[in-house]
């Protein structure tokens, strides 16, 4: 595709350069357009083989169609399932089941909680992020569904208060896009859709819709005020927010679903430069875009744009939900009889949709629904009484209910918990704990839920934290909070638990010294906080006046843990108190919440679990530039703007370029062991030239021009376990890159990692690979990735601030 010299790229050329520049808002308002729509091509991708073939039977089941039934393809219908494509007897289709995601399947009876996206980031383990992802589709499969919405790689944190952070993975891109690719490729190993969602540049819930978005029919729509824009330069767009989501397209994923926000002034789903231009054109992308729920705010102009699939959709003569426009189904097939719509699009959006079917080998003996799949309330009692039952069930579209799908799964979710917690702090050897006489616990995040299994809507009091909220939470089909695990402990060791676990006791009458006797060795903490779709945070302190708990546990006891869990980061302002010994940072970890927990309380694990992001010493160090909250005019239908002012600067980015103290770095997390890093070599892979761009390709693969991900330079370290304990070492690299690459270049980007266990005094050789990618600015006027001349600086270390080697090369 065409180079675009448009008002995006001039605006990204002014923009990017000098990060301390003014911001001009006048320049990102305008996204441009980009037509027509790309065909699919069957261009492999390097992650799943077989596209081709799988396009050819995806081309004969559309010939074989009527544009009804075409239009019946693309358009969400009602259904047992958060989204459904309805079945089509005549070619012997029984329709696709699309469920969330991403933890779960959200919904089901008899299906396990997996730890959330942050907890699996926290555990930098792509082998355990990969399991994750397979084991997480085995249980779609077992229940019927054909595509899993996940994962999540926008939002991707650029603001630490956004309430879905945790069901993706890290603001650092390299990291995010591992954990993309490694769950992608796990889902569709056993035959199950991935969906990588939201794209794009999706990083608030506050007015992440229009004003009367489910309810189209109060407000004209040009009277509408509508969702915020979010309004960035071209680099950033690439270095940052596309970043993961090529890694995505490059494991091959299905589907990719736009999101709800506004690009430079244009909706997700109808802005030709992000879907048609960046997915299809420049990263080769072969499956198909869908909307996100009500996403859709056109047909035609959608169509054209590059969506492909409407959801939840609704066709016109049975709506989804009372109301609801219905831009594909019988608008769809009335634009292709009128001329306005080319039937060849359709035909692109059927073949889009089909070919990951028939690639995945869905055609063949997959699992029928499940109808058990539980109640979304408002969607599937609607349309049980529009008789959707009836209709998959003549289509033998419907399984039996109640299926168990969580084999052995309770294993992986106990273990990748306790790989998803971080060890912040660890005082005088405080942890592992050691058959401790007398345990103290605390805190309302201690106990079993009191308020239900399925609380996805609301922040409770009582009661652990193992998910979050909204779309991407879970049916806890069961749940072992950390008290019943800790107790089941100490029947064994013979320890004395006490416990008090109502905040308000111990924060205002003083319950600790009314109640506690005798004194505690050990004082848990156990405080939470709550975040979910829909909200962002209002706080980036615990919720429940979890920080007074822990300041007055810790007054009255002098060996306190705390254990936070989370939906994001929290700033923790009692860290340095003497009398807070130890604290693990301990996300959202899943059904086996309390035996993940105490695996890392008792030394069954060695903490190896780092932080995927970073904890400043107060909130108003963060640079959190907006999330939205108030407009001036809130008449005014265009006054939703978020400007990604920081351009580069999220997160680390930040704190390094401006050299503040952080109360802990990204990358950071202790162990119960010690580990040196030593003796970094750096080797170029070809005597050729690397500087520069890439050769230009006639067509994208998934990914992009192949050549970005070819291996320019590698690293190697040895790694060794110093200390008296078995562990697991995360060596982390990270690339300073030369001054050619412009002012507001971060300092330095990870872009490398590995998970290394280790015996007590055992080396290993850790190896990285340096694509061109890692080691390239996106060029705004080029429009492709350009390594700049100059000295490249590697580092490599245990966080993004404790570096142990050092070294240059120049291109
Ligand atoms: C969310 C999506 C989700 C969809 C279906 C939307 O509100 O943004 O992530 O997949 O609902 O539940």
């Amino acid at each position: 595709m065409a180079p675009l010299r448009d008002l995006f790229v001039a605006a990204a050329v002014a923009a990017v350069g000098n990060a301390a520049q003014d911001w001009d808002h006048s320049l990102f308002t305008n996204s441009p357009p980009v037509y027509p729509s790309p065909n699919m091509t069957g261009v492999e991708a390097s992650g799943l083989s077989g596209w081709e073939a799988a396009m050819q039977k995806a081309e004969a089941f559309t010939n074989n169609l009527t544009l009804e039934e075409k239009a019946v393809m693309l358009t969400g219908a009602p259904g047992p399932c958060v989204g459904n494509i309805a079945p089509i007897p005549r070619v012997g289709f029984k329709g696709l089941c699309l469920q969330d995601g991403p933890l779960a399947v959200r919904q089901a009876d008899y299906a396990s909680a997996f730890p959330a996206g942050l907890s699996a980031a926290a555990s930098w383990d792509r082998d355990l992020i990969h399991l994750r992802g397979k084991y997480i589709a085995e249980e779609f499969k077992g229940k019927g569904s054909q595509v899993f919405l996940g994962p999540v790689a926008g939002p991707l944190g650029r603001s630490g208060y956004n309430g879905r952070n945790w069901e993706g993975f890290s603001p650092d891109p390299y990291l995010t896009g591992v954990a993309m690719e490694e769950s992608i490729l796990g889902v569709q190993s056993v035959g199950v859709q991935a969906n990588a969602k939201h794209w794009i540049a999706y990083e608030q819930e506050t007015q992440r819709n229009p004003e009367e978005a489910f309810d189209p029919n109060a407000v004209p729509y040009d009277e509408q005020i509508m969702s915020v824009s979010s309004n960035l330069d071209d680099r950033t767009m690439h270095e940052l927010y596309v970043w993961p989501f090529a890694n995505a397209v490059r494991a091959g994923v299905a589907s990719v679903m736009c999101s709800y926000n506004r690009i430079n002034g244009s909706y997700a789903c109808q802005n030709s430069k992000t879907q048609n231009g960046i997915l299809k054109g420049e990263l080769g992308f072969q499956g198909y875009i869908m909307s996100d729920w009500m996403g859709t705010h056109s047909g035609v102009a959608s169509i054209e744009a590059g969506l492909d699939m409407n959801m939840p959709g609704g066709i016109s003569f049975k709506p989804t939900l009372p109301g609801v426009p219905t831009y594909f189904g019988a608008n769809l097939t009335e634009a292709v009889n009128n001329g306005t719509v080319p039937e060849w699009r359709v035909n692109d959006m059927v073949r889009r949709v089909m070919t990951p079917y028939f690639l995945l080998g869905q055609d063949k003996d997959f699992p029928l629904v499940d109808p058990s799949m539980g109640e979304y309330p408002s969607v599937n009692e609607f349309d049980k009484q529009d008789g959707w039952y009836d209709d998959w069930n003549k289509a033998k579209a419907l399984g039996e209910p109640d299926v168990d799908v969580r084999a052995n799964h309770s294993k992986l979710i106990r273990e990748l918990g306790a790989a998803g917690i971080v060890l912040l702090k660890n005082e005088n050897n405080t942890l592992p704990l050691k058959a401790p006489k007398r345990i103290g616990v605390f805190g309302n995040a201690a106990g079993d839920l009191t308020t239900g299994l399925y609380y996805h809507d609301k922040n409770y009091e009582y009661g652990c934290l193992p998910v979050g909220g909204g779309s991407g939470s879970a049916r806890l089909n069961y749940v072992v909070s950390p008290l019943e695990a800790i107790k089941e402990q100490a029947k064994k060791d013979g320890t004395n638990v006490q416990y008090i676990l109502n905040n308000t006791q111990l924060t205002t009458s003083g319950g600790f010294l009314k109640q506690i006797y005798p004194q505690p060795d050990v004082c848990l903490v156990f405080v939470k906080t709550w975040a979910s779709e829909g909200e962002d945070r209002t706080t980036l302190h615990l919720d429940w006046d979890g920080d007074d708990v822990v300041t007055e546990v810790a007054r009255n006891c002098s060996n306190t843990v705390v254990i936070t869990n989370s939906g994001g980061l929290n700033v923790l302002p009692w860290a340095d108190n003497e009398n807070v010994t130890a604290i693990l940072a301990a996300h959202l970890p899943g059904n086996e919440i309390g035996n993940s927990i105490l695996d890392v309380l008792y030394g069954n694990v060695n903490p190896s679990g780092k932080l995927p992001y970073t904890i400043a010493h107060e909130v108003s160090d963060y640079d959190f530039a907006n999330v939205t909250r108030e407009v001036a005019d809130p008449k005014d239908t265009n006054a939703w703007q978020a400007d990604f002012e920081e351009r580069l600067l999220i997160d680390y980015r930040y704190f390094d370029y401006h050299n503040l103290s952080v109360a802990f770095p990204f990358g950071h997390g202790l162990s119960y062991t010690s580990f040196e890093l030593a003796d970094l070599a750096i080797t170029p892979v070809s005597n050729a030239s690397a500087a520069g761009l890439p050769k230009a390709v006639a067509k994208a693969a998934p990914g992009g021009n192949p050549a970005l991900w070819d291996t320019l330079y590698t690293a190697t370290a040895t790694v060794t376990n110093s200390g008296d304990l078995p562990g697991a070492a995360v060596p982390q690299l990270y690339v300073r890159l030369p001054a050619a690459a412009g002012e507001g270049t971060p300092l330095r980007q990870l872009r490398g990692f590995e998970k290394v266990p280790l015996e007590k005094g055992e080396q290993k050789q850790v190896r990285f690979e340096l694509m061109r990618r890692d080691l390239s600015v996106w060029d705004v006027v080029a429009q492709e990735w350009r390594v700049p001349e100059g000295e490249f600086v590697v580092s490599v270390g245990f966080s993004s601030r404790d570096f142990r080697d050092e070294k240059t090369f120049t291109i």
